[in-house]
């Protein structure tokens, strides 16, 4: 039997906020393409970040965490709210999230910041510095100061206390997120910025001496260097002259969250976290929104749903072998947004405002004619 026969095992987290609604709508995606593709979905839903607080006292359950790991994807809405900001950091929301992270192993996360058309205005540049904007940040997932260790709090005595992070990497974990970059590289602008502080850090120097061996495998990918400071300033500067961006976790969430609001639709980008991949080319992945829960306009029927339709697109891309299918998503949610669809995050003057639904239901349509 084929891997194509094969029921294809996704497990849903739909998380906290807005989570739920943009979930609910993208499983009608999933199930249409379930029919076009021949391939049966099998569903499994879990509770993660602030719904598994309250429910089990953890932001993910082993069982949960289990689950991830036999699944052949995960999709993930998103985590967080007031009602948890108050839980010590291991057991907030987002500790959900880095355990999926870490026990996945899911190093490569990538993080595309399109600007769309139809949205060009609503970015915070002027329209010619992000018409045709198409980024894509790697950032690395499983390691640095996010889960090195030693961290704590300590009482220096005197009414004294200290906090400390690890800032750690292995030669393996770079490594393989810069060599995960250069292959994606190949498939697009063949360009690869390293972002760093060389400069400062023993962890920088590092990162760019392998990123440099690892670049001399790859004649045919231009490979540059830049110090993560200077990366924030030419992302607002001259955001076009990059094309992959690979950078370490920290970096990478600070640099995403900025390319992120260069396209001025935040409710648009999708993201894949990808581990290794098998004999069989098989790699366990997370899709989820760029977006956060947003708890202000949650129940309303009102979030922009296409940020996690189009990580499902990611995940028809990387995960389910159906590239064709990818591209087909992704142009009928660039047509739904020409017909002049607007969840209300990205309204621009005049337009329609529709729901979640109404969002969806735009999007289904489109794919009619792609
Ligand atoms: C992200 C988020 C997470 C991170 C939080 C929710 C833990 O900001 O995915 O960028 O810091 O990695
Ligand atoms: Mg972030």
């Amino acid at each position: 039997m084929g891997a194509a026969s094969e029921p294809f095992r996704l497990l849903v987290l739909p998380g906290d906020g807005i989570g739920p609604e943009v979930i609910a709508e993208t499983l009608r995606v999933v199930r249409r393409f379930e029919g076009e593709l021949g391939r049966t979905v099998e569903v499994s839903e879990a509770l993660v970040g602030g719904a598994a607080i309250d429910a089990h006292g953890l932001p993910i359950t082993d069982e949960t965490a289990a689950l991830a790991l036999a699944a052949d994807a995960v999709l993930f809405g998103a985590v967080g709210g007031e009602a948890w900001d108050r839980q010590p950091i291991a057991l907030r929301p987002e500790a959900g999230l880095l355990r999926l992270r870490k026990d996945m192993d899911l190093f490569a996360n990538l993080r595309p910041a399109l600007c769309y058309p139809e949205l060009v205005a609503a970015s915070s540049l002027r329209p010619e510095f992000v018409e045709g904007l198409d980024i894509l940040i790697i950032r690395e997932l499983t390691a640095g100061v996010y889960f090195g260790e030693p961290r704590g709090v300590e009482d220096l005595g005197g009414g004294v206390s200290r906090a400390y992070d690890t800032q750690a990497y292995t030669s393996v974990e770079v490594e393989r997120v810069v060599r995960a970059a250069f292959d994606i590289a190949r498939g697009r602008g063949r360009r690869v910025c390293s972002v760093d502080k060389a400069n400062v850090m023993q962890t920088g120097a590092f990162w760019r001496a392998i990123a440099t061996r690892v670049g001399a495998d790859y004649p045919d990918v231009e490979l540059s260097h830049m110090y993560a400071d200077n990366c924030a300033m030419q992302l607002m500067r001259r955001p076009k002259q990059f094309d992959v961006v690979v950078t370490d976790n920290l970096f990478g969430d600070i640099l995403s969250d900025a390319a992120a609001m260069l396209t001025g639709s935040l409710g648009l980008l999708p993201s894949a976290s990808l581990g290794a991949a098998d004999s069989q080319g098989r790699r366990k992945a997370l899709y989820e929104p760029v977006h956060g829960s947003a708890p202000d306009i949650a129940g309303r029927g009102i979030a922009n749903p296409l940020a996690t339709i189009l990580s499902f697109g990611m995940c028809l891309r990387h995960s389910m072998d159906a590239p064709q299918a990818a591209d087909r998503l992704d142009a009928a949610v660039r047509r739904a947004l020409a017909a002049g669809a607007r969840t209300a995050d990205i309204a621009t003057p005049g337009a329609t405002v529709v729901s979640t639904t109404a969002m969806t239901d735009a999007v289904l349509r489109e794919l009619e004619a792609v």
